[in-house]
């Protein structure tokens, strides 16, 4: 039974990165109520670096909810990329292929701009706050317990709880019983942020005899770039010229691409992975973003899935609380399922056809050119690419 003392809610928000703010911002547009549960501090959030592409809808949810006013002046729009292989750049426009275009504003900046919208608008988050165990979650009055930034316990009693609380999820490891899927790769991405100026126009997604390198960018002075390398490399490893190098022989090329270098202010090993836990929900307890499913970094999804998540989860919930229709809330499992299944293909497809594995034979290298030589020459091959990277609209 709850402690008398206990607090209640109508929607208790397990996790308050993205995927948990954006919840618990469009619950309170609908007059819905919640707690948002975090258990690092604002800062770790705002300084954790991760991916930065945003699909055209994500750019809108925010717009549309009025929380754009910085992704808007400080995304920089990008209407394709470059796969380069062989030696050699292809260029891909996405506006000519499908019409749609990203926006590279990095999650970091996404964060901040939604908790900066939760405390404008009074919203309960709470950083600081560990949840420490979930129960009666198959009841009506689910409830979980955490601790507070100075370690005092608490009891929260909500309607439904939300797990959004990322890959290591707790709320997940709650429910026994579920299907969980996964693979993993024998490699990870080695991640820069560099103090140099832009080498190109568009982010650069490469093959290589030597492994997969990714230029991406930050801003005019700040480059962020990633290599291929073993998961267990230390990056204690790794000079700056030693990186530089590897970096440029894997962009190589007989048009002689050089890139453009610089003071290197962070480095980390970025773990590889695709996890889908079906189905998304267990009695009252809902997953979303990174709590339900993880994709490799190659597709740029992971954010663009969460927040489609909370996007279906924070319009069936309010069809719950306001129409008292429950179909929605009923319906988003599989719904979510459907577009996270696409992304975890694209993901997984895009990170076979760039990535040459430690143990890759001869043949498997030439048949992943063959595969790039085949896209690349096809105007649908391109389509096909251009639409998955701009993203699927929720059906
Ligand atoms: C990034 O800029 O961090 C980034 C961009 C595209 C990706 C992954 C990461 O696919």
């Amino acid at each position: 039974m709850p402690a008398a003392s206990a607090e209640t809610t109508q929607v208790a928000v397990v996790g308050g990165g993205p995927a948990g703010l954006m919840l618990s911002h469009l619950l309170a547009r609908a007059g819905v109520e919640s707690i948002v549960l975090e258990a690092r501090t604002h800062e770790e959030i705002r300084t954790t670096h991760r991916a930065g592409i945003l699909e055209d809808q994500a750019v809108r949810l925010l717009t549309e909810t009025g929380v754009d006013s910085r992704v808007r002046s400080l995304g920089d729009e990008h209407a394709g990329i470059d796969l380069r292989f062989a030696g050699e750049s292809h260029p891909l426009d996405f506006r000519e292929l499908v019409g749609a275009t990203v926006t590279l504003y990095p999650q970091n900046e996404v964060f901040v701009d939604l908790a900066a919208a939760r405390a404008r608008d009074g919203g309960d988050v709470r950083f600081g706050w560990t949840v420490t165990a979930l129960a009666d979650l198959e009841t009506e009055r689910p409830r979980l317990t955490c601790t507070d930034a100075e370690g005092a316990e608490h009891e929260i009693v909500a309607d439904v709880i939300v797990g959004a609380d990322g890959s290591r999820s707790l709320c997940r490891r709650a429910v026994d019983g579920a299907q969980d899927y996964r693979t993993s790769y024998p490699f990870a991405w080695f991640g820069i942020l560099a103090e140099a100026e832009k080498s190109a126009a568009e982010l650069i997604y490469t093959n290589s005899p030597h492994g997969f390198a990714l230029i991406s960018q930050r801003s005019e002075t700040v480059q962020r770039m990633y290599f291929q390398c073993d998961p267990e490399e230390d990056v204690a490893d790794w000079s700056e010229d030693r990186i530089w190098a590897e970096l440029q022989r894997r962009v190589a090329g007989a048009d002689g691409f050089e890139l453009a270098t610089g003071p290197i202010l962070e480095k980390t090993v970025l773990p590889f992975r695709s996890f889908v836990r079906e189905p998304l929900r267990h009695g009252r307890l809902l997953l979303a973003g990174d709590a339900g499913h993880t994709v490799p970094p190659t597709g740029a999804k992971g954010l663009n899935l969460a927040l489609a998540d909370v996007a279906l989860l924070g319009e069936a919930l309010a069809a719950w609380y306001v129409d008292g229709d429950a179909r929605p809330v009923d319906a988003y499992s599989d719904q979510a399922l459907r577009r996270i299944w696409r992304a975890q293909h694209f993901s997984s497809w895009m990170t076979a056809m760039l990535h040459t594995p430690p143990d890759a034979d001869p043949f498997s290298i030439r048949r992943a050119l063959g595969e790039l030589e085949t896209l690349t020459s096809s105007p649908g091959g391109m389509q096909h690419l251009a639409e998955c990277y701009t993203g699927w609209p929720n059906t």
